[in-house]
C-alpha cells in the first residue's frame, strides 16, 4: 500500500511507535524511525531493516519545540526524500489526582503530547503543500474523547490532539494533505505496565490481575497489539483512504464507540 513512500514515526523506538514503524516497512514505505532515546531508535530502525526493509533512525526531543525542523531534516537526509507520511506517536501518561501533578509534569506532557505534535506538523506540511500531497496520523487515545478520572492532564492533551487534527484536516485539506488521528484503548506496552504495577502497588494484587481487570471493559475481550494501531495507520497513510480526513478512529476493541 505506500510503496515509494518516506514515513516518519516519532517515539517510534519502543511500544505502538515501533509497531506503526513495522507495520508501514511491511507496506512498502521507508520508515524514519524518531525517538528520545537513541539505542531503542536505533533498534527499531535495524528490525524494519531485518525484515527486508529500509529503516532509518534518528534521535529527538518532540517536546523540544526547536528541535522539530532539525529532526525532520536529519530523516530527509537519510531516507533521500521527502516526508509523505507524519506519524505523531510519542506520548507521556501520568495517572494522579490533578491536585497532585506538579507544574512541571504537567508542563512537561502538554509540550510532548500536544505542542510535539503541533512542532513536527510545522516541520513537515511545508514540503507536503508545496508538493502537494501528504498524510498525517497522530495518535491520540479513546480517553481524548471521554477521559478517565485521575488523568486530566493526558486526557486533555489528547482531547487537544483530536482537536488540532480536525482543525488541521480543514485547513490542509485543499492542498491535498489527509491528517487524521487514530485512538488506541488498551496495547500493553512499557506505558500500560508502568502503570498496572502502580494500581497492583496500591490495591496489593498482582500486575496481571490489573490489566485482566481493564479488559473487562472490552467487548472484544482482549487488548490490542501494536501491530492493530499500524494497520489503521497504515490504511490512513495509504491512498485507499485518500477520501478519509478529519477522522478519529478507534482501535480498541469496542471499549469505546463515540465519534
Ligand atoms: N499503550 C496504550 O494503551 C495507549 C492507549 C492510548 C494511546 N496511547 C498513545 O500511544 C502513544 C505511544 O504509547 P506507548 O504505549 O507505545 O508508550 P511507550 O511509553 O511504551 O513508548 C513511547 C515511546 O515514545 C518515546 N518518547 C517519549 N517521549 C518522547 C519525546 N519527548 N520525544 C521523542 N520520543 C519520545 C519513548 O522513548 C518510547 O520509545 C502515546 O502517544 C500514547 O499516549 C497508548
Amino acid at each position: 500500500m505506500l510503496e515509494g513512500t518516506v514515513a516518519f514515526v516519532t517515539g517510534g523506538g519502543s511500544g505502538i511507535g515501533r509497531g506503526i514503524a513495522l507495520c508501514l516497512a511491511a507496506h512498502g514505505a521507508a520508515v524514519v524511525v524518531s525517538d528520545l532515546d537513541a539505542e531503542m531508535s536505533r533498534a527499531a530502525a535495524d528490525e524494519v531493516k531485518a525484515s527486508g526493509g529500509r529503516g532509518f533512525a534518528v534521535v529527538g526531543d518532540v517536546g523540544q519545540w526547536e528541535q522539530a525542523d532539525d529532526v525532520l531534516a536529519q530523516g530527509v537526509r537519510l531516507a533521500g526524500g521527502p516526508v509523505d507520511i507524519l506519524v505523531n506517536c510519542a506520548g507521556l501518561y501520568f495517572s494522579v489526582p490533578f491536585h497532585q501533578l506538579s507544574r512541571e509534569a504537567h508542563e512537561r506532557l502538554y509540550a510532548v503530547n500536544v505542542s510535539g505534535v503541533f512542532a513536527m506538523c510545522q516541520a513537515a506540511v511545508p514540503a507536503m503543500k508545496a508538493r502537494r500531497c501528504g498524510k498525517i496520523v497522530n495518535i491520540a487515545s479513546v480517553s481524548g474523547k471521554d477521559p478517565f478520572a485521575s488523568s486530566a492532564s493526558y486526557g486533555s492533551s489528547k482531547s487537544a490532539v483530536i482537536g488540532m487534527t480536525k482543525s488541521l484536516a480543514k485547513e490542509l485539506g485543499p492542498y491535498n494533505i489527509n491528517v487524521n488521528a487514530v485512538c488506541p484503548g488498551l496495547v500493553y506496552t512499557k506505558m500500560q505496565d508502568d502503570q498496572c504495577r502502580r494500581i497492583a502497588a496500591e490495591t496489593g494484587r498482582q500486575p496481571e490481575d490489573v490489566w485482566r481487570q481493564r479488559l473487562a471493559a472490552v467487548p472484544l475481550g482482549r487488548g490490542q497489539e501494536p501491530s492493530d494501531i499500524g494497520e489503521a495507520v497504515a490504511f490512513l497513510a495509504s491512498e485507499r483512504a485518500r477520501n478519509v480526513t478529519g477522522q478519529a478512529l478507534n482501535v480498541c476493541g469496542g471499549q469505546q464507540m463515540m465519534d
